[in-house]
Parts: structure tokens; sequence; C-alpha cells
């Protein structure tokens, strides 16, 4: 079947890979849409792991049901990508996130498990979580990007009346922003590079306002608006530049969330976070709860992720999609892949 693997940098290739063959314990997956995120585009920007099919956020069929008894072919799912072991006492107390096992054979992430740009896929039957049949394909492709920002919001310790900054308005951080208003957020500002992004977070209701991140008066801007800093700020960028500015925005005893990742070392003058004695707080996936909590919110509409969804592009449209996704002035935040189309 064909699928699109990583080839160098910047650069995927359109390949034929062998079909799962079912087990008797992972659940097959027919992929019906699977998500672009903000963590492929680390890997396609440096080109490794050569061969990787990515695709962790995805909606699909089932085809086989492997050892999951309460699961039948045509049943419709998704799953958290995620390996843990589930026998460590991480596992034991549903912070799967924390597991050492978590990444290391994650779907869509690890060369031993291709993720949804590809036909069908195996998932380990655990990982995989029905979906209500009110739940559309596109909805379900977009549980795991809302399931990082449900998890930093719950971090950031949100009161109501807070006001909030989040850096950067990829899908994460306009997930984060949206969950900071759902958790009493009165204020919630987003800041970004690209101007046509910023603009959409507060087109779609999502952000109260936005500012340009390059704008040289912009920490005094925003000390100013806030009477001296944020309650909380939300980091959705991952790198220095963002990182600086949200210990800069905070207000002291505040706290700042790390969403965004870093694949660089980041400088920066730690002594303002002393004298503002701030609580960093780093922020990885989310819970099982969390995950699951997604899926209710779509189905109960008490959350649209469609308005977040730009584009369904086929296999072989996917080197565009990533050029768009990464051009910096393109308004296009979420681009799905159906591997049927
Ligand atoms: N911690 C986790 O569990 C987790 C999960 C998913 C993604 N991530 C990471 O979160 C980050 C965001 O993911 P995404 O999918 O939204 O990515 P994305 O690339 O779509 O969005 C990042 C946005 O930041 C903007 N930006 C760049 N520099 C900026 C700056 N200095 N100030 C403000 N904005 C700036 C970019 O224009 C872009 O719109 C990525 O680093 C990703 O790897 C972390
Ligand atoms: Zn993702
Ligand atoms: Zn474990």
């Amino acid at each position: 079947m064909k699928a699109v693997a990583i080839k160098d940098v910047k650069q995927f290739e359109i390949k034929d890979i062998p079909e799962p063959i079912g087990d008797g314990k992972k659940v097959i997956i027919n992929i019906t849409k699977t998500g672009i995120c903000g963590s492929d585009i680390h890997y396609w920007v440096n080109g490794e792991p050569k061969g990787l099919v990515m695709g962790h956020e995805f909606a699909g069929i089932v085809e086989d049901p492997g050892d999951r008894l309460d699961l039948i072919k045509g049943d419709r799912v998704t799953a958290l990508p995620i390996s843990p072991c589930g026998e460590c006492e991480a596992c034991r107390n549903g912070d799967v996130q924390f597991c050492p096992e978590t990444w290391n054979h994650a779907v869509g992430l690890s060369i031993d498990n291709p993720g949804g740009l590809t036909g069908k896929i195996a998932v380990r039957s655990d990982m995989v979580i029905k979906v209500p049949d009110s739940i559309k394909d596109e909805e379900v492709a977009m549980v795991e990007p809302l399931a990082v920002g449900l998890h930093a919001a719950h971090l950031g310790r949100i009161a109501v009346g807070d006001d909030v900054l989040v850096i950067g308005a990829g899908i994460i951080g306009l997930a984060s922003a949206e969950f900071a208003k759902k958790e009493g957020a009165s204020y919630v500002a987003i800041t970004e590079t690209n101007k046509a992004r910023g603009q959409k977070a507060v087109d779609l209701k999502v952000a109260d306002e936005y500012y340009d991140a390059s704008d040289p008066d912009l920490v005094q801007k925003l000390l100013t608006k806030t009477n001296g800093g944020f309650d909380v700020v939300i980091e959705c960028v991952g790198n220095g530049a963002a990182v600086n500015s949200a210990i800069s925005m905070v207000k002291p005893g505040g706290i700042v969330v790390l969403v965004g990742v870093a694949t660089d070392a980041v400088p920066t003058y730690t002594v303002m976070a002393v004298m503002k004695e701030l609580v960093v707080q780093g922020a990885i996936a989310y819970t099982y709860n969390e995950f699951k909590a997604c899926i209710d919110l779509i189905s109960r509409k008490q959350i649209d992720v469609l308005k977040f969804v730009d584009d369904i592009v086929p296999l072989e449209k996917v080197q565009e999609a990533y050029e768009r996704l990464t051009s910096g002035t393109d308004a296009a935040v979420k681009i799905l892949v159906d591997p049927k189309k």
C-alpha cells in the first residue's frame, strides 16, 4: 500500500509498504483521516528518521479487532498513539505520559509503527477508543491535538478571571487558548509571528486579542495592558524567543506552561524567573482521561474543532501541505490527509 515517508530534509517520498497483518492482538485500522501536527514538522525539517511514516492523529474504521472483544469490524475508532508499558507507577496512576516507554514505539513517531499517512495501520489494542457515530472523521482526527491543549490548560491551573497569554497560534496554541477560556480566563491574548494565523485566532473567537510577536515594544505593551503581567502564559512554539517572552510577560508568582518542543538549547536569564518566583511547568501530551474527555466534548458539541480544519488533501499532496504549513505567512493551521482521496 501507498505511504508517505521521510526521505530527506524537508522531503517526503511516496513508497510502497506492506499492509499490516492481524496478529490476534493489535487492532488493524483502516485510516479515514490523519492530521499533520507541528511535531511532525520538526521531523520533516530535520529529515530524520528516514523512512518514518508519520501520522499520530488519526480517525479510522476497524478492519480487524485483534484481542478487543468489545470491537467489531466496521467500528469507528481513534487511539492514543503512545506505547506506555501499562505496569509502571505512572501507568498505574493513569499518567501514561510519564511512562518511560511511552514514546519508544509511538504510532507515527517511531520507525517500527507507521502512522496514518498510509491506508491501514496496526495499533496496540488497549490504546484504541471507539467513537460515537455523531462525530465526523475530521473531528476524530482532531482529538489528539485538542487533548494536548486541554492538558496544557489544566497544568496552567487557570482560575476564573485570570489573564492568560498564549504564545503561538498553531493548533496547539489555539486549543490551549480555547481551553483557557473554558477554564474561566476573562482575557486571552495570543502572540504570533505569522499575522494571518494571529488574526485567525481572533476571528475564530479563540483569543480576545492578537499581538505581533515581532513588535519590539510587545513586552512593554502587554505588561501595561495587564497591569504587570499575565497570571498564566502558555508557550506553544518551542524556540528561545517564545520561551523568553513567556518569562518576560508572566506576572510575579505566575505560571509559565512550556508546551513547545525546543530541539535546541534555549539560553535564558533565569534571574527573571528567580525574581518573579515563577512556576515553570512542562506539559507533555495528555492523560488517558483527557483524551477521552476531548471525544466527549466534541460529541456533546461543547467544542467545535471543524473550524480549525483548513484543508483535506490526498497522500500525493502531503509534501505541498507541509510547505504551506511552514510558509510563515499562510493562514492554514490544520491540514488533514485522506489516504483514500
Ligand atoms: N508538549 C506536547 O505534548 C506537544 C504536543 C504537540 C505539539 N507540541 C509542540 O508544540 C509546538 C506547537 O505545535 P503546533 O502544532 O501548534 O505547531 P505550529 O508549527 O503549527 O505552530 C507554531 C506557531 O508558532 C509561531 N511562532 C514562531 N515563532 C514565534 C514567536 N517567537 N512568538 C509567537 N509565535 C511564534 C509560528 O508562526 C506558528 O504559527 C511545537 O513545538 C510542537 O512540537 C508539543
Ligand atoms: Zn500531534
Ligand atoms: Zn509505564
